[in-house]
């Protein structure tokens, strides 16, 4: 294939071309293999060589996830579209949901659920913190018509990492549903689907696998399905069953899937299985976050996470006092590093993050970390 109008190409190559290095909330920076995957010419989502690789990347997901029972399902849409599907799909119209919230991703659960004409009753607790076995059994104990519970496994605004099994445990012991935002952490911290109990959980392509963004991923129990099959008025872009039935006869989707991000997740997928599966490719992000968060520390800065539930895939770090997050964060950028601004109520600019998601190498770390170390350093001179 020839390029004909290389001029159309370059003049927007040359606003999007790659000028740093990322340590991004997402997207993220993907992994070269990705990148050349995605680059094939395009043909129909319903032909043979589509529905290979979309089978294919389901059983590699499920496996994975460790679904036993139940559905993996690909969708054209980011990752709040699932959290939107569990609504419909899972909860009466009218029902009650119990949200727990420990940032921002967690009100917008809330957000989703009364949009959706739900009612939510709220756990919440100040940045930094992850919920506690004890006060989710509480709060059911209170509110025993609630349906189903909803957790953010990963709230990337903070940068904690809740302590799913446990938690699900204890909705399980209610018999509620459990419903999982695992948007910055599926690819980045363990899931065990179908032995956590858990009904609903989904990740968006952009986070932890590395893939550019504009596909979901969710896993269904067969408890939830069942629900779904019953549910009214779910609508037709998140019906659940409908994507299930797809599925089985056409190999796809209803609607026209990003075939490019399939392909994406499939390389990641394979590239997992080649560094010698989950658990190796779960320790890289392990050693990731356990570095950054040592090296921000050396620097003399503080971790917003309360210690024992700090994320694998993102750090959120305390800005000194009288330096703006922001302020930092366009320091960095001179230097040639992306990190996250602060996000979320009242953390905004007291914190800055640093993402741990998708392609960088170890070198790499080590030099933004050197970098951070100096800005820091001039900016508290200048402070
Ligand atoms: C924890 C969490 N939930 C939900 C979302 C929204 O995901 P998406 O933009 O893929 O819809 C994000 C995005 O950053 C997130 O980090």
């Amino acid at each position: 294939m020839q390029m004909q109008f290389e001029d159309a190409y370059k003049e927007v190559y040359e606003i999007v071309k790659p000028k740093y290095k990322l340590f991004t909330a997402g997207p993220v920076a993907c992994f070269p293999e990705v990148l050349e995957i995605m680059k094939v010419q395009m043909f129909s989502h319903r032909a043979k060589e589509y529905k290979i690789v979309h089978m294919d990347t389901v059983e590699r997901l499920k496996k994975f996830l460790e679904v036993e029972k139940g559905e993996v399902l690909l969708f054209p849409s980011s990752g709040t579209g699932i959290m939107e599907a569990s609504i419909r799909n899972g909860v009466s119209k009218g029902g009650k949901v119990l949200v727990t919230i420990i940032g921002a991703f967690g009100k917008r659960y809330k957000e989703v659920v009364e949009s959706n004409g739900r009612k939510a009753v709220v756990l919440e607790y100040e940045p930094g913190k992850a919920v506690k076995p004890e006060d989710l059994d509480e709060a059911l104990k209170k509110n025993p018509d609630v349906e189903a519970v909803t957790i953010t496994y990963n709230e990337t605004s903070t940068g904690v990492l809740n302590p799913l099994p446990e938690l699900a445990k204890v909705a399980k012991e209610h018999d509620k549903l459990v419903f999982v935002d695992a948007v910055s952490a599926m690819g980045g911290a363990d899931i065990k689907v179908t032995k956590w109990g858990i009904d609903v959980v989904f990740g968006s392509s952009q986070k932890a696998f590395g893939v550019p963004p504009g596909l979901a991923i969710g896993a269904f129990s067969e408890e939830f399905i069942e629900i779904a099959n019953k549910a009214e008025e779910k609508g037709w872009y998140f019906d659940v069953p409908k994507y299930i039935k797809y599925q089985y006869k056409k190999q796809g989707t209803p609607s026209t899937p990003p075939m490019p991000q399939v392909f994406g997740l499939n390389v990641v997928l394979r590239i997992i299985e080649k560094m010698g599966g989950k658990e190796e490719w779960l320790k890289m992000y392990q050693k990731r976050a356990e570095i950054i968060r040592n090296g921000v520390r050396e620097i003399g800065l503080e971790i917003l996470a309360e210690p024992g539930y700090e994320s694998p895939t993102i750090t959120a770090v305390l800005t000194p006092e009288g330096i703006k997050g922001d302020v930092i964060y366009e320091e960095m950028r001179k230097r040639g590093f992306e990190i996250a601004k602060g996000y979320g109520e009242g953390i905004k600019e007291k914190t800055f993050r640093i993402g741990h998601m998708g392609y960088m190498t170890f070198e790499d770390i080590e030099e933004m970390l050197q970098n951070l170390k100096e800005v820091i350093e001039d900016l508290k001179k200048k402070a």
